[in-house]
């Protein structure tokens, strides 16, 4: 079963959980949480406290992108905000190990982030730690961009390392997702996309969900 997890970075920030509730409407289990602190990228969004309140309102699963430099501060307040899983990425750790055994410690998911230009290789003695590893089709900052179309080729690198291993790993594709690369995406070997202005750029977001679906699955 393939999943949407749709970004809220494009939603209405004035209005954020009428966007939630658009996305519950539309049948996606997720929620992409994308946390920026305008160090490890050129951009700022927002922190725990908004996820919270968005928490006690709404039961998707939330998927927590930190695009944060020094994440291992920052998981404690993300797990009490009510994180599901946490994706750090593998350029902001220095000791990449410990933070995802603190993440899994929470009792939570844990997840790996590459940038476009890392290679799907750095990860083969972290994986059988790894719930998810998301791979940027873009480089992480802001929404609306292009695609990457080198991505094709590190999903089915990776997919390749779980299957060599027999894991459970799910991958995650983010950045320029869209209704036209959505089904080779999955065909390729991905699990959840990340849909950002594809979803709240529609005129019916329910409707656009329901659109990916068929795509999908
Ligand atoms: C980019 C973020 C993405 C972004 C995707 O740095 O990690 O999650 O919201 O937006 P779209 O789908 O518009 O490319
Ligand atoms: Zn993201």
């Amino acid at each position: 079963m393939k999943i949407l997890s749709p970004s809220i970075l494009s939603a209405n920030f004035a209005d954020l959980l009428t966007d939630v509730k658009k996305v519950e409407q539309g049948g996606a289990p997720w929620l992409h949480i994308d946390v920026m602190d305008g160090h490890f990228v050129p951009n700022i969004s927002f922190g725990p406290v908004v996820m919270q309140s968005l928490r006690a309102d709404s039961s998707l699963f939330f998927d927590v992108h930190l695009m944060i430099e020094q994440p291992e501060k920052y998981i404690d307040a993300f797990v009490k905000a009510g994180a599901d899983m946490i994706v750090v990425h593998q350029e902001a750790c220095r000791h990449l190990h410990r933070v995802i055994q603190s993440i899994k410690a929470h009792g939570i998911q844990a997840g790996v982030s590459l940038n476009p230009a890392t290679p799907v290789s750095t990860l083969s003695d972290i994986l059988p730690e790894l719930d998810m590893v998301l791979l940027m089709s873009v480089n992480p900052g802001f929404g609306g961009q292009k695609f990457i179309e080198r991505t094709y080729k590190k999903i089915t690198e990776l997919k390749a390392m779980i299957n060599a291993e027999a894991l459970n790993i799910k991958i995650e594709i983010d950045g320029g997702v869209n209704l036209d690369n959505a089904k080779k995406l999955v065909e390729c070997g991905a699990d959840v996309l990340v849909a950002g202005s594809a979803v709240f750029g529609a005129d019916d977001v329910p409707q656009r969900i329901k659109e990916f679906y068929e795509r999908i699955s």
